[in-house]
């Protein structure tokens, strides 16, 4: 946007973040830095939008960003000076809407400017301004539960718009909606952005969508994981709005999903500083059977074992929420190969696309042994024990000393999904107690409490 450039021909800073890190303490209390060194500027007249793998620390630094958390290190300066807590002229939108259900639309977007101590004529008045601006008029009295998913984003969009914010924080803002509303609001967004009627400087889009990114932003930034600091960052310089079909929108697409796939093998093949910290790897959130339908496809015409991700996708019909992680896992089991946005079976990979669906457990085992410390830990430690079983919270205080309680939860049951279908181990979920499977000749197989699972 010309008229933001100053002499130098750079628009003047909105944000900017010098060294940030953060360390969170562990359930072991031991440290793990989230963030580390995160060095962004957010100019005027610019909408950056924000990708990483979940886990990376994108909300992490947009807390930061908002002032609701502090840095452990490194400075935030808004408008020119340190950010110490919450600032007027920052505001954020989230996933999950955060509405009072008691409060009516109008209510709900007025808090925000109550907070600034705004007198109530004038808060009425801007409130109404913002609801109407976001195509919610006739809506004041209603109370969010009588609202759609895309309605009730609005009121949380428009309950940042009325604090008439120079920066606007978006976190997964649109990911909790169904595809089109999502789409609908966020074209709308841009149109607001461009018709310069909420008066917003610079915008921050996080999101785990890479073609919502390309169709957004002017900048993308990638954040890598553990820690979390900028790998990459990319320009979009096509003018908006965007045609997602169009060559130029297809190539950069193809460009982010390289940048997000290829650094991640090579962080792969670097061995994890200790073999402790390797259990504590994210185990993406893939389902089986779709792993394996997009292994089957890869092999099969039109591409005959190789294929370019975003084609893959489109024929999958799959979102990158789904086939990002799904493709990560065949990764991990080195069924497949991930480089320079390409997907290519290895010849196990084909191997595996040949076997017949029975035998394909074994197979699926024998690699989550090799390739997934967390699954051989697990195994290894049933075999230790005495009586063949292991508590799963003994696994997860394991797991806790690398992750926070939600995700040691979350990735040990990836880990549990992936060992039952390997026949690697076996779990009741009645009591919670992981075992070696049946046929195994173990010491203990009457172990109190297995015959059920
Ligand atoms: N208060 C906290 N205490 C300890 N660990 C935390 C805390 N908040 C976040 N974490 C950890 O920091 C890491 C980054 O979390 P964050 O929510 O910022 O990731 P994210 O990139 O936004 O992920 P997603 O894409 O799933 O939303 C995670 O491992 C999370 O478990
Ligand atoms: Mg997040």
């Amino acid at each position: 946007m010309a008229e933001y450039q100053n002499h130098t021909g750079i628009a003047p800073s909105v944000i900017e973040l010098r060294g940030v890190s953060k360390i969170f303490r562990t359930a072991s209390r031991s440290d793990r830095a989230v963030l580390e060194g995160v060095d962004l500027t957010l100019h005027q007249g610019e909408i950056v939008a924000m990708l990483g793998k979940s886990g990376s620390g994108k909300s992490t630094l947009l807390r930061i960003m908002a002032g609701l958390v502090g840095a452990d290190r490194g400075e935030v300066r808004f408008r020119g000076s340190r950010l110490s807590g919450t600032a007027e002229g920052i505001a954020m939108v989230f996933q999950s809407f955060a509405l009072f259900p008691w409060l009516t639309v109008q209510q709900n977007v007025e808090l925000g400017l109550e907070a600034q101590g705004v007198h109530k004529a004038e808060r009425v008045r801007r409130a109404e301004a913002a609801i109407d601006m976001i195509g919610l008029s006739g809506f004041n009295g209603a109370l969010p539960r009588e609202l759609s998913g895309g309605m009730r984003q609005r009121v949380g969009i428009a309950r940042a718009l009325v604090t008439e914010p120079d920066l606007l924080l978006m976190d997964e803002a649109f990911s909790a909606l169904d595809v089109l509303t999502g789409e609908t609001l966020r074209d709308e967004m841009l149109d607001l952005w461009e018709s310069g009627r909420a008066n917003i400087k610079s915008i921050l889009i996080v999101s785990h969508n890479i073609e919502e990114a390309v169709m957004m932003a002017d900048r993308i930034v990638i954040l890598s994981s553990d820690p979390g600091r900028i790998r990459a960052e990319v320009r979009v310089p096509f003018a908006r709005p965007r045609n997602r079909d169009s060559a130029q929108v297809r190539a950069l697409i193809d460009e982010v999903y390289m940048l997000m796939t290829s650094p991640a093998v090579r962080e792969l093949r670097v061995p994890a500083l200790a073999p402790a910290q390797q259990i504590g790897y994210r185990l993406p959130d893939a389902d089986i059977s779709q792993m394996e339908a997009i292994l089957d496809m890869l092999c099969e015409s039109p591409f005959f074992g190789r294929a370019d991700l975003p084609h893959l996708a489109d024929e999958a019909s799959l979102t990158d929420d789904d086939l990002l992680p799904a493709c990560e896992a065949l990764q991990l089991l080195g069924l497949v190969a991930i480089e320079r946005g390409d997907i290519t079976a290895t010849e196990l990979g084909r191997t595996y696309y040949e076997t017949e669906p029975g035998e394909r457990k074994v197979l699926f085992g024998k690699q989550l042994l090799a390739h997934v410390a967390l699954a051989a830990h697990i195994r290894h430690e049933l075999e230790a024990a005495e009586d063949g079983e292991v508590g799963e919270e003994q696994v997860l205080r394991e797991l806790e000393a690398f992750l926070k309680p939600e995700e040691a939860e979350r990735v040990l049951t990836v880990a549990i999904g992936w060992g039952r279908y390997g026949e690697v181990y076996e779990y009741s979920y009645n009591s919670g107690m992981l075992t070696l499977p049946r046929e195994e000749p173990a010491e203990a197989a009457g172990a109190a409490g297995s015959p059920n699972s």
